[in-house]
């Protein structure tokens, strides 16, 4: 039945994984390496968008983000995982794309106009800062990926790498004008139109009850932390409603009571939640604790194996040897594009290869 997708996601690196990550979307990428051929982008040029000036930071990010990765259970043998700044037709191809794409058309990108107003960047943004997302439509068509998991922020660039996709393959490889999308490659298009494959859930609110779990808001579960740290954070959570009684009706709106999302999204025994849900709700004696108890185990029984295989690669060495080995891997694949885009487009005058030492 199945049928083998080439896969392309990635991140910008910001520093160790929580929770939030492995939900949102660590979780699925460990599931579909099995079945697909997986690749995974630590985004690291990207960074430099808002953190040129940290180049430090952002070297360190990306050996955390991968350690993490690997400790959450993506498997090297199944799924590469790269650098950005390492695989050279990532690069050449932005140069390429950017000048099928109107400059208009790339800043009318909602998400981009977002995170300028968001960081407050107004008028003093650099030229790579909307360039990144012209490097996004190369991250995914080096690969000719058919398919993108992404969050719903990442649609607008999903949609611009489509568009460029069709324009390339209209221009250069004789794709008709109406051809419709899924039929790009069998009419000798070099890419396939990617879809964005949009993840159900949704983003995980953070200790604080309040926000998206994020580092840079303190309200996080990471991989690292102990169990009784994790305890001590989940003990912590405001549950909708102050100095509840266990014989008090409680709110177990998801949305309200941040400690339902978590029961909702750790535990996985749906007969026990609908009774705790039900006696909570009306206030059947159960107190916060006993459900806080509840959702703590189940957080630390999900990360006792991920602290395991975590302990093979405190060594930063062995993480980069994932990452040379990922990295290859993918230089081979783009390499194979950017020569057949470099042939299409008529840049390409030298066969060449690229290797790591
Ligand atoms: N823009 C993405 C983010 O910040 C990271 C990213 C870069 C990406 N290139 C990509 C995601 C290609 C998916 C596909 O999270």
């Amino acid at each position: 039945m199945s049928t083998r997708h080439r896969i392309l996601t990635g991140d910008t690196p910001t520093g160790n994984l929580h929770i939030g990550h492995w939900v949102g979307s660590v979780k699925r990428r460990v599931e579909l390496q099995s079945e697909h051929e997986c690749y995974f982008l630590i985004a690291n040029l990207h960074a430099y968008t808002t953190r040129a000036d940290k180049p430090h930071d952002v070297h360190r990010d990306c050996i955390e983000v991968a350690r993490d990765a690997l400790a959450m259970g993506v498997d090297p043998e199944k799924a590469a995982i790269f650098l950005q700044s390492e695989v050279p037709a990532l690069s050449e191809l932005t140069y390429l794309f950017a000048m099928l794409l109107p400059f208009n058309r790339v800043m009318r990108n909602p998400t981009l106009k977002d995170e300028l107003q968001v960081k407050g960047l107004a008028d003093n943004y650099s030229f790579g800062f909307p360039l990144y997302t012209v490097g996004q439509t190369a991250d995914i068509l080096a690969f000719r990926a058919h398919s993108v998991p992404v969050g719903e922020d990442q649609v607008p660039h999903l949609e611009l790498t489509r568009e460029v996709a069709r324009r390339f393959n209209k221009m250069y490889c004789g794709v008709a004008d109406k051809a419709p999308d899924e039929e790009h490659e069998q009419l000798g298009g070099i890419f396939p139109i990617p879809v964005a494959d949009v993840g159900k859930v949704g983003r995980l609110v953070g200790t604080d009850g309040q926000n998206k779990m994020s580092k840079s808001l303190g309200n996080t579960i990471h991989v690292i932390d102990t169990p009784k740290q994790v305890k001590k954070k989940i003990g912590k959570i405001y549950t909708g409603q102050d100095s509840r009684q266990p014989t008090d009706p409680g709110i177990i709106d998801p949305e309200k009571n941040p400690l339902f999302q978590y029961l909702d999204v750790f535990v996985n025994d749906e007969d026990m939640k609908s009774d705790i849900r039900d006696r909570y709700e009306r206030g059947d004696n159960i107190g916060d604790g006993e459900v806080k108890m509840l959702v703590a185990d189940a957080i630390n029984e999900l990360l006792e194996p991920m602290r395991e295989r975590r302990k093979a690669y405190e060594d930063d060495a062995v993480v980069l040897n994932v990452l040379r080995a990922g990295t290859a891997k993918a230089v081979e694949a783009t390499e194979t594009t950017l020569a057949m885009a470099k042939n299409a487009s008529g840049t390409g005058f030298f066969p060449r290869t690229v290797s790591f030492c």
